[in-house]
């Protein structure tokens, strides 16, 4: 098989993305622990930034895959220090069997996925986050069945995650409602390609109508933590709480790749209510991992 890269869910195609979601499913409910499809291989792991769920699925998922996982990060090693991305993703990749970064710049993953001999996954990046759309909508498909045809809605910041729900929306086939404010919306470059799956809406609330699942995330991302107190401000009506909850469907549900922030882009009663599966979600970081790696470094 030639050399794959997950760089983008645009990395896959609708079907290999259902495969991944099915597949993840399957590794979640028959956990083998005989089924050792990765020993003695290597995952390196760069963080430029905090994680916890990221780092804590990989890392257990290439355990239970029989291999090893090293955390990397640029403080201590040499990618801090300035050595060319090039030279690093050529020397790193010549070592071990995958790589998953998460960056401040997109480009650093694109460019390193160029220059590696090996398959590189994106574990966030300033545009897109798609680990993370691969447990969200493994997720949907455990509580719903599938996605084909729903309504999703995007409420607060046109972050990495709202990017990687436009890309998702145009590769399963769902309609996704976005409700941002002037300034924090969407780049275009993502929300221009995706033609009829995507509609703005300027209230929360209107966008939010007969929908099938309500996603937010944080109003300041990693790295914006200084503009928090002018967030707080711009994003003050992009709250979702039981009004939101309400005018969706009945049986909608509520998502948020985490950590969040309740009191700011969600009230404690939704993200804690019934309709919220944030815990299943962030499990589901595992077994969709899981499914990635078996997909890009196995052949499956
Ligand atoms: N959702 C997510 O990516 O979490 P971490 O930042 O903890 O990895
Ligand atoms: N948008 C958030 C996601 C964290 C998982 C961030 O980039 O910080």
């Amino acid at each position: 098989m030639s050399l794959r890269h997950f760089t983008s869910l645009l990395d896959l195609s609708s079907e290999e993305f259902r495969h991944i979601i099915h597949r993840a499913a399957e590794l979640k409910n028959n956990h083998d622990r005989d089924y050792q499809p990765l020993k003695g291989q290597v995952l390196a792991m760069i963080f430029e930034k905090s994680s916890t769920r990221t780092r804590i699925s990989f890392e257990t998922g290439m355990v239970h895959f029989g291999g090893n996982a090293i955390f990397l990060s640029p403080r201590d090693t040499q990618l801090g220090r300035g050595e060319p991305i090039q030279d690093s993703a050529k020397v790193i990749s010549s070592m071990v069997d995958c790589i998953m970064l998460r960056t401040d710049k997109h480009e650093t993953v694109t460019t390193f996925a160029q220059h590696s001999s090996v398959p590189v996954i994106n574990g966030l990046t300033d545009l897109e986050h798609p680990c993370q759309l691969l447990a969200d909508m493994q997720t949907y498909f455990e509580f719903r069945g599938d996605i084909k045809g729903k309504t999703v809605t995007w409420i607060g910041d046109g972050n990495n995650m709202c990017h990687s729900y436009i890309q998702t929306a145009v590769l399963l086939g769902f309609t996704l409602h976005i409700a941002s404010p002037i300034g924090y919306q969407p780049l275009k470059q993502y929300s221009e390609t995706a033609g009829a799956h995507v509609k703005f809406f300027d209230s929360a609330l209107e966008a939010s109508k007969d929908s099938d699942l309500i996603v937010t995330d944080v109003w300041a991302s990693m790295g914006q933590e200084e503009e928090q107190k002018l967030r707080e401000i711009a994003f003050k009506d992009y709250q979702v709480d039981e009004a939101i909850m309400k005018v969706a469907h009945n049986d909608a549900l509520f998502m948020h790749c985490l950590p969040a922030h309740r009191g700011e882009e969600v009230t404690a009663r939704v993200i804690d209510g019934p309709q919220s599966v944030i815990f299943p979600e962030a499990e589901n970081r595992l077994h969709a991992q899981k499914a990635l790696l078996e997909f890009l470094l196995c052949n499956k």
